[in-house]
């Protein structure tokens, strides 16, 4: 009977591209369910975009799209990055798919059935310009602790304290700016802390599957401790699943203006997309988890370990359903030593390495050979990166065929001997006899020990290369069936090394199969003999990294982001930078034509500096180079936006205090044009652009 798997990694929010730490854990998952299929598993191996919540709802409405709108807009791109990196995921959906809606109501319904359901009533910040509650992420202020400014409302990143956003001083919503009020609404919660699901989870969790700092981890959570006063804290304690309205996300039932918070709805995800996948199939997607064989397995990374291994098993538990029956936590990945956040850094960019010619198996390669079965952290070094493709995989490995391949199809007409003699047959026996061990070390996700068990095989055949030296024997008289069963021994070895790495490299191995003119490879085809076989001539099957193409990987791209007249985006500067220009709202009170000159116009402007003894507003003068574009008296009265605090300049007109912002192209001789910039309505004179 072949291995059930239904296999998923995290479902990645849908609101960018991917990042490095993305796609880590993507062939992470890719290679294992690559290995499982070549040991004869039947696999599902599904993904999602994450499409629900506040920050996706806010940044869909700064990008002046509706949430799906934007949501499809990042679905789009996603499939660069998959396809790019031979991420053979069978189904990619959403969360905001109809599937998805549909069971996260249904498991909601049957855990409130269970009485696993409270409704009770919060405080929280609301942001009374915006008309709703906001996040954590999205109120800031002064910290409590140190008074840094500008801190968000869970944790400051001057001095470290962690705190509630209803400890900030002078609070303000990141949003409108306005200070927030404190308003109490019904949530509604997963009762976690019912002796029934506390009961479920030490067992689930506690039964060995886990890994062993998984285990660890949870069992800290588990742990009630008395705090300073005594108070005993700690406990698994009940989960807000709901927000308030306007929320992007699944509404729940009976409960109007009540939405599910995004982190409910994401794990049913995996169950969503696997019932897509399952509806185009025509196939029955409950009867498959009802099977008792199939295997339920998550893929993610370690900071989402809290909501993988508590609520989500308890959901699905307490809903009558399958749970999982293992979750596999990585660590994260740096680049060259540096931190990788998830909200802030980029590390390497994917796309960008795609671009830049790196060959993304040599991505894949890499982070196999750093990845093991714990949670730890890898780092992506460039030299090593170098280093590990160039010796090993292409000085250890691609070698072998490329020392033997061209004696075979000039010498022999590409037929294979099969008589590899005493010692070919000894190095033969010994490749297939790790067979067992690489399988288990793929099924154990110890990629890192796989991909060095495999370079030792390697080394194993360049040794017997060498001790034959198939090129003197080619340029011996008599030595031609030598020749000839040295080079088949090298091909066959070739391989079966094939066979192993090619869970990490799916579309070399392809490449290898048309090569050597055999069907698609598993690992029991290791143990077959090609015997009487005609390959096809060598064609080079991976080249070296160069360094510069690492080099520009870590440069700002060749082609920048281009103006529409094709200049670069400048250089990059801090907020700081941008602080230090003071651009104001101002009314264009006058404008005239200067006598003398063909480019400019005089300009009065009010930049709201208030009124003079007399009672009259306090203008400044501005000479501007928009005459070809203006009419003076069709500017009159309108809004603009100006350089307040640029130094006044002496012309040949007189002073210009100030510089009002127009567009246009680089090259206004061949692409004429310019527009002054106009505000929305609403602004006056005075205010700060920022
Ligand atoms: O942390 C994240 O990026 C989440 N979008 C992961 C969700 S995993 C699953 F629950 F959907
Ligand atoms: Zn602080």
């Amino acid at each position: 009977m072949p291995r059930k798997l239904f296999v998923t990694t995290a479902l990645p929010y849908a609101n960018a591209g991917f990042h490095i730490g993305h796609m880590m854990e993507y062939i992470q998952a890719d290679t294992w369910v690559r290995a499982q299929r070549m040991r004869g598993a039947e696999v599902n191996f599904v993904c999602a975009d994450d499409a629900h919540g506040a920050p996706i709802m806010i940044a869909a409405e700064k990008a002046g799209k509706t949430p799906q709108q934007f949501v499809a807009d990042i679905a789009a791109g996603r499939p660069q990055y998959l396809n790019g990196f031979h991420i053979a995921f069978d189904n990619w959906h959403s969360t905001d798919g109809p599937e998805n809606h549909e069971l996260a109501r249904e498991i909601y319904l049957a855990l409130r059935k269970n009485e696993l359901i409270d409704v009770r009533s919060i405080e929280q910040f609301f942001d009374p310009v915006k008309g709703m509650f906001l996040p954590d992420r999205y109120i800031k202020g002064e910290c409590p602790k140190c008074g840094a400014k500008d801190q968000y409302g869970d944790s400051c990143e001057n001095c470290g304290a962690v705190y509630a956003p209803t400890d900030l001083k002078n609070p303000y919503s990141a949003l409108s700016g306005a200070a927030p009020v404190r308003k109490s609404s019904e949530h509604y919660f997963f009762r976690l802390s019912d002796p029934r699901c506390i009961s479920f989870l030490e067992q689930w969790t506690q039964d060995g599957k886990l890994q062993p700092e998984v285990g660890n981890k949870i069992r800290e959570w588990f742990t009630k401790s008395e705090d300073a006063n005594g108070q005993l804290t700690g406990g698994l304690g009940d989960w807000d699943i709901s927000r308030d309205a306007p929320y992007f996300g699944i509404e729940i039932p009976d409960a109007p203006g009540k939405y599910f918070y995004v982190w409910l709805d994401a794990p049913v995800g995996y169950l969503a997309s696997l019932k897509n996948l399952f509806g185009k199939r025509g196939q029955d997607m409950d009867a498959y988890l009802a099977d008792p064989d199939v295997q339920q397995v998550h893929f993610i990374g370690k900071d989402i370990v809290y909501f993988h291994t508590l609520f989500w098993p308890a959901m699905l538990h307490f809903s009558g359903r399958k749970v999982p029956n293992n979750v596999f936590v990585h660590g994260f990945i740096t680049v060259g030593g540096d931190k990788m956040s998830k909200s802030r850094g980029t590390g390497i960019s994917p796309l960008r390495y795609l671009e830049v010619g790196l060959n993304p198996e040599w991505l894949r390669y890499y982070i196999a050979a750093k990845l093991n079965a714990r949670v730890e952290d890898i780092d992506f070094n460039p030299e090593d990166f170098i280093a590990r493709i160039n010796s090993d995989l292409v000085g250890k490995y691609i070698n072998i065929a490329s020392r033997a391949a061209g004696f075979l199809s000039k010498r022999f007409g590409g037929r294979l001997s099969s008589d590899p003699g005493v010692e070919g047959r000894l190095l033969l026996d010994t490749l297939r006899s790790h067979r067992s061990t690489v399988e288990t070390l793929y099924e154990e996700r110890e990629f890192g020990k796989a991909v060095r068990e495999i370079m030792q095989l390697a080394d194993r055949v360049n040794e017997y290369v060498d001790q034959h030296k198939p090129w003197e024997l080619a340029k011996q008289a008599g030595q031609d069936d030598a020749l000839h069963d040295v080079c088949s021994v090298c091909i066959e070895a070739f391989r079966v090394l094939t066979i192993y790495l090619k869970p990490i490299l799916p579309a070399l191995a392809a490449q290898v199969e048309a090569f050597l003119k055999v069907p698609a490879m598993d690992f029991a085809d290791a143990a077959r003999a090609l015997g009487h076989h005609t390959i096809a001539d060598y064609k080079h099957l991976m080249q070296r990294v160069d360094a510069k193409q690492v080099d520009a990987l870590f440069e700002a791209p060749a082609t920048p982001a281009m103006h529409p007249g094709g200049e670069a985006i400048a250089d990059e500067i801090s907020i700081d930078d941008f602080a230090k220009v003071d651009l104001r709202i101002a009314k264009i009170v006058q404008a005239e034509a200067v006598e003398g000159s063909d480019k400019l116009l005089k300009l009065t402007l009010d930049v709201g500096e208030g009124t003079d003894p007399q009672g009259r507003p306090i203008t400044r003068q501005v000479f501007s180079g928009i005459k070809s574009a203006y009419q003076p008296q069709d500017l009159i009265g309108k809004l603009t936006v100006v350089v307040a605090n640029l130094a006044p300049r002496k012309m040949k007109f007189g002073l210009s205090e100030g510089m009002v912002l127009a567009a246009s192209h680089a090259d206004g001789k061949t692409q004429p044009g310019l527009w002054v910039l106009e505000p929305h309505a609403g602004a006056v004179p005075g205010m700060r652009v920022r």
